[in-house]
């Protein structure tokens, strides 16, 4: 059903300007998730997967960048998504860059976004968290908040930035996720060098409490500079990785496109691929690594698991295949791996 009617849809949200097209969908979310309840396209229980002290209803969550403000989870949940990771959030609320800053490239089924940050701040999360929790409607599925710095904060003030989002967001999402790898807020990648890092992730991790703390890192760093970060998170305390964020480069891009932005979507994985393979090998089983990056079919989603991810994420596959890929996914992993003799993917 969800198929069929994104099937109907989709060339027409196709003409719109893509970041209308986004705004339109989300003024859609309340009906989406009734659709998606009806279809029942939840995860087979027996997909749940283990990263790290999380417990994912399956292998496929929903990347951040989607859902700045948190304002659709129920219906993510609905869809099926294994996790459901909000944001990015910086300190302050922050309109981003100016339009156009999100652009379709259909021929690549790609992406290129230069948002920067357009959210309401850590606080108006807060708050629509804080509403779930006292309806009792928490989802079953883990929420983690994406933090960010906020544009206008110089990068030497940047802990106090993320301290700020964390203390408003404390005990309010399952897991946290420090960004320092989006491409669009000027000087924010630089905090991936080893000491900004190590200083960042030494303040965030206590004052994180008991939430877990995730590291979401660049596809664009070299792979000693990867190694060096992913060994910075581990000794700060970190729970696990994510890799990778967009790329600065433009794989695979024929003719003309967008000079700035990041670039999500099928030409990302090769790179995302072999990025995840370093963060793997840096991680040695010591935290468990989310893979993300041009995610688009199961077999994406399987290559991954084997290479040794506890779980994965998706954003861009969403806009060209439909909301209802997530379910699609788990379905074909659900009769492939539960019938086969390899176990579901566990986390170290
Ligand atoms: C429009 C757009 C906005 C994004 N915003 C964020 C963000 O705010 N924070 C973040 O950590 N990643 C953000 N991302 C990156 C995604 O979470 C993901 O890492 C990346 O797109 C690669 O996955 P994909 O190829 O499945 O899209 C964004 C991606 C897109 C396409």
């Amino acid at each position: 059903m969800i198929d069929f009617l994104y099937r109907v849809v989709r060339p027409l949200l196709f003409r719109l300007d893509p970041e209308e097209a986004h705004e339109l969908t989300f003024s859609t979310l309340p009906m989406a998730r009734w659709l998606a309840e009806l279809s029942q396209l939840r995860p087979d229980p027996r997909l749940a997967c283990k990263v790290g002290p999380l417990t994912f209803a399956g292998p496929v969550g929903l990347a951040a960048g989607l859902d700045k403000n948190g304002v659709g989870i129920r219906t993510w949940e609905a869809l099926g998504f294994g996790a459901i990771e909000v944001g990015t959030v910086t300190g302050l609320a922050q309109t981003g860059n100016p339009r156009p800053r999100l652009f379709r490239l259909k021929e690549e089924r790609a992406l290129i976004n230069r948002m920067g940050f357009n959210n309401e701040g850590a606080i108006a999360l807060a708050a629509t968290l804080g509403r779930l929790k006292a309806q009792g409607v928490w989802p079953t599925v883990p929420v983690g908040a994406n933090l960010g710095k906020s544009k206008v904060v110089a990068n030497e003030d940047a802990v106090d930035d993320y301290l700020n989002s964390l203390r408003a967001l404390k005990d309010k999402a399952d897991y946290f996720v420090i960004n320092v790898s989006s491409p669009n807020t000027p000087g924010l990648r630089a905090l991936q060098e080893r000491e900004p890092l190590q200083r960042l992730l030494h303040a965030a991790i206590p004052a994180a409490g008991l939430t877990p703390v995730f590291l979401k890192l660049a596809p664009d760093l070299e792979d000693d500079a990867l190694h060096e970060a992913v060994n910075v998170a581990v000794d700060a305390g970190c729970a696990g990785i994510i890799a990778t964020n967009t790329t600065l480069s433009r794989p695979g891009a024929t003719g003309r496109v967008e000079q700035y932005g990041g670039l999500s979507g099928e030409p990302l994985q090769p790179l995302a691929r072999q990025k995840i393979a370093v963060v793997l090998e840096a991680a040695a089983q010591r935290v468990p690594v989310i893979g993300v990056g041009g995610i688009h079919c199961a077999d994406d989603v399987r290559a991954l698991l084997k290479m040794g991810c506890a779980a994965t994420q998706v954003y861009t596959a969403l806009i060209y295949e439909g909301p209802g890929l997530i379910a699609r996914i788990h379905r074909e992993l659900a009769t492939t791996m539960l019938t086969t003799d390899a176990p579901p993917p566990a986390s170290p």
